[in-house]
């Protein structure tokens, strides 16, 4: 299978990630990185998906605690305050690695150099740093997919998308560096990436323990996704991981040059050249097969 890093600030539709990458590709590892609620929380979350998933042996690797610069605030409103629908979940018996993320993003780069893959579906600290650390990591990535920015409607500001306005500095960095990415924007997800209360019925009552998982992870989720005016729970975080295992159900995407705004208000925000030409620096998705991601989740949640 091909070779992956998700680096997650696990909370809700993450662990839906973390079981789409399991399933889906050979996944090297888990780094976990500052956003949606405590870390402390997010680590837990992470260990329990992992053992509740039946893949123990992933390792979690512990990354930054904070962004870059600045301020940024968690969403306990949108995950609940552990991160999990406030879920009160047995103590998981796993644990994190000695090993630093960073440090392992970078060991990983060089023994699968030209091979690995990097889901980022988190603020873009960890990757950032890795950059930081050593440059040439962006000869040796093959890929990175990022679940991040927006081009129209902000989630966190009108201007920003949560991951891009926790760390707009790793945003920047992780951009400018020659990686070769591919953006999944918010809107995208919003429009391709629900679980509409139908889809939600069907999980209800499929009676495995992936799919009670999942109703239990993400039922905060649902709450706050519908009030926000949306038809279902939003996952942004596994349509990514689903898109960059199926290529095909990417329907529009555009090479195009993509900024990130650091400054005052519009802190966090995407600006995207829609006609920049030779100085682009990323694939942005545009329209996906919303259907094909369902299906596959679907199958993935019955499996036991
Ligand atoms: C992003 O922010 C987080 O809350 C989600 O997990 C997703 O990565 C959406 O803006």
């Amino acid at each position: 299978g091909r070779k992956v890093i998700l680096d997650s600030d696990t909370a809700s539709d993450d662990t839906i990630a973390i079981l789409l990458s399991s399933r889906l590709f050979d996944l090297l590892g888990v780094t976990i990185v500052a956003g949606n609620v405590d870390y402390d929380s997010q680590v837990k979350n992470c260990l329990f998906s992992l053992e509740y998933f039946r893949c123990s042996d992933v390792p979690v690797f512990l990354g930054s605690k904070r962004p870059i610069m600045g301020q940024w605030r968690t969403v306990p409103e949108v995950h609940g305050k552990n991160g999990l629908g406030d879920w009160d979940y047995p103590e998981p018996k796993k644990i994190p690695e000695k090993e630093d993320a960073v440090d392992a993003i970078l060991r990983l780069s060089r023994e699968y150099d030209g091979e690995l893959e990097v889901l980022a579906i988190s603020p873009l600290t960890n990757l950032a740093l890795a950059y930081l650390k050593d440059p040439s990591i962006a000869t040796r990535v093959k890929k990175v997919w990022i679940m991040g920015g927006a081009f129209s409607r902000g989630n966190t500001t009108p201007f920003a998308e949560f991951n891009f306005w926790v760390d707009p500095e790793a945003a920047k960095i992780v951009l400018d560096a020659g990686f070769d990415v591919t953006i999944v924007p918010w809107e995208v997800t919003e429009e391709y990436g629900v679980i509409d209360t139908e889809t939600w019925k069907k999980i209800e009552t499929m009676g495995t323990k992936l799919s009670e998982f999942f109703v239990r992870a993400n039922r905060t989720l649902r709450d706050f996704s519908i009030s926000q005016g949306n038809p279902g729970s939003v996952h942004p975080d596994s349509l990514t991981v689903y898109l960059a295992y199926d290529n095909s159900s990417v329907i529009e995407s555009r090479r195009l040059r993509v900024d990130i705004e650091t400054c005052s208000k519009t802190r966090g925000g995407m600006i995207v050249d829609w006609y920049s030409k030779e100085n682009a620096n990323a694939e942005v998705v545009l329209k996906a097969d919303g259907k094909k991601f369902r299906d596959t989740l679907l199958s993935i949640l019955s499996s036991f």
